[in-house]
């Protein structure tokens, strides 16, 4: 061994072999509560009731079709890597031209790309508050909000309990007791939600929010955020939202869409007003310190909302509406025994259901067994007593598929329900 070995071996390992214990005494906790996560991947010949790509547009021949003529349509020697953030060499007209086609889709008078849902979420949050602020946000709102709160200057988050008008009503009332200069609008206010909740599927009474917010901030200092995540292509006129299924875009802040769920594809984007645009591109961190999306997925995003304006995903969004029905109804059908905890939570027309159980790994592997796929959600993902199977419905689903998740959930039931009599 040289000196030189002597020396980095003599100094180097301590750390990392107190490091590595840490870290595997963390994921030891996490096994013991049934809580780590592990990366898999599915066997071919599954049905898939797990994925977001809830119009089934991944495997659609009309999405492939036009996806792969668009990226036929350039010359050679086109380059297919964006090759630096968008304010560098990042940028192009196509990538811009894209902007204005999804905000004039969306009646909006702009929109902005990000790489993810994350990263916008995470940009607007970090950055838009303004010092001494107030955000007001959901319960169950996503993680990439709570990471961009976190990185906010904004002077105060207050939760208020979810999808609940009266919550976000007494949230801002304390608020306003406390401090004067919220109800005299010198201080902004968001109240940042998600349209559709990734977990529970459920849908925000946001007029109902908005209501509350007119009510009680006068000065018209009230600013919504509203996350589209879910929403996107399934929900709303040819998949445009709840927000514009409601009529209410104008009276939205900031709408964040995203690709990589029902439209087959990747990134997002925020619909805005220009300035609010223009301080994104220079202060949302997300956007400036990361290389922008390449050609390919440009492509892919206008794909699928040529698709969405072409009006051919409606077909797609009735096929899911009509499959919704059909599990829920089905599931209403399940005989259960008083000994096994099964509670189904669903929104009527939400391709989420949630199947509540205290034993939902054991669930969700008996399914898989039979070769249909769902996922058993955990904390820290959702809160502790929350645990459930999410089962998520797609367009190129049939009827058929669903009769035999029903099939293999009334199994388990059956079986659950005699271990647990033996006990
Ligand atoms: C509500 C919500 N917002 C944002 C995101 C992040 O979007 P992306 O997957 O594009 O990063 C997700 C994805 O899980 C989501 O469910």
């Amino acid at each position: 061994m040289s000196a030189s070995d002597k020396e980095t071996r003599g100094t180097a390992p301590a750390a990392p072999g107190r490091l590595i214990d840490a870290l595997s005494e963390a994921l030891s906790r996490r096994e013991t509560r049934s809580a780590r996560r592990r990366l898999t991947i599915l066997p071919q010949e599954t049905v898939d009731f797990s994925s977001n790509d809830f119009l089934s547009l991944a495997t659609s021949p009309a999405y492939r079709t036009r996806f792969l003529g668009h990226l036929n349509s350039v010359p050679e020697g086109f380059p297919f890597a964006s090759g630096g953030s968008r304010l560098l060499d990042g940028n192009s007209a196509y990538a811009e031209d894209l902007e204005r086609f999804v905000a004039d889709f969306h009646r909006a008078p702009t929109a902005l790309l990000f790489n993810s849902g994350f990263d916008a979420n995470v940009g607007v949050l970090s950055s838009i508050p303004q010092p001494g602020d107030l955000l007001l946000y959901d319960e169950l709102i996503h993680a990439s909000v709570h990471e961009g709160m976190r990185l906010s200057r904004a002077g105060k988050r207050v939760m208020f309990a979810h999808s609940s008008p009266q919550g976000l009503r007494g949230a801002l009332e304390a608020q306003i007791k406390e401090d004067p200069k919220v109800h005299q609008g010198a201080k902004n206010v968001f109240v940042v939600i998600e349209s559709i909740y990734s977990m529970d599927g459920d849908v925000a009474p946001i007029k109902e929010f908005i209501e509350v917010v007119d009510e009680l901030l006068p000065q018209q200092n009230g600013y919504f955020i509203v996350d589209e995540a879910h929403a996107t292509g399934v929900f709303g006129p040819r998949g445009a939202g709840v927000v514009q299924e409601l009529g209410v875009q104008d009276r939205i802040f900031i709408r964040v869409h995203t690709f990589g769920k029902a439209l087959a594809s990747h990134g997002a984007m925020v619909l805005c007003g220009p300035e609010t645009r223009d301080y994104l591109i220079n202060y949302a961190r997300s956007l400036i310190y990361t290389t922008a999306l390449g050609f390919p997925f440009l492509a892919s995003i206008r794909t699928a909302y040529e698709l969405l304006s072409a009006g051919e995903t409606q077909p797609l969004q009735g096929q899911l509406q009509r499959l919704i029905r059909h599990l829920h109804g089905r599931l209403a059908t399940l005989r259960t025994s008083p000994s096994v905890l099964f509670e189904v939570d669903h929104f009527p027309t939400s391709p989420i259901f949630s199947l509540r159980t205290s034993q939902p790994r054991q669930l969700a592997s008996a399914c898989q067994q039979d070769g249909y796929i769902v996922r058993a959600i955990m904390p820290p993902t959702i809160p502790e007593g929350k645990e459930r199977v999410r089962v998520c419905l797609h367009a190129g689903n049939t009827e058929q598929e669903i009769d035999g998740l029903i099939q293999s959930i009334q199994s388990w039931l059956d079986l659950s329900g005699k271990q647990m009599t033996k006990l």
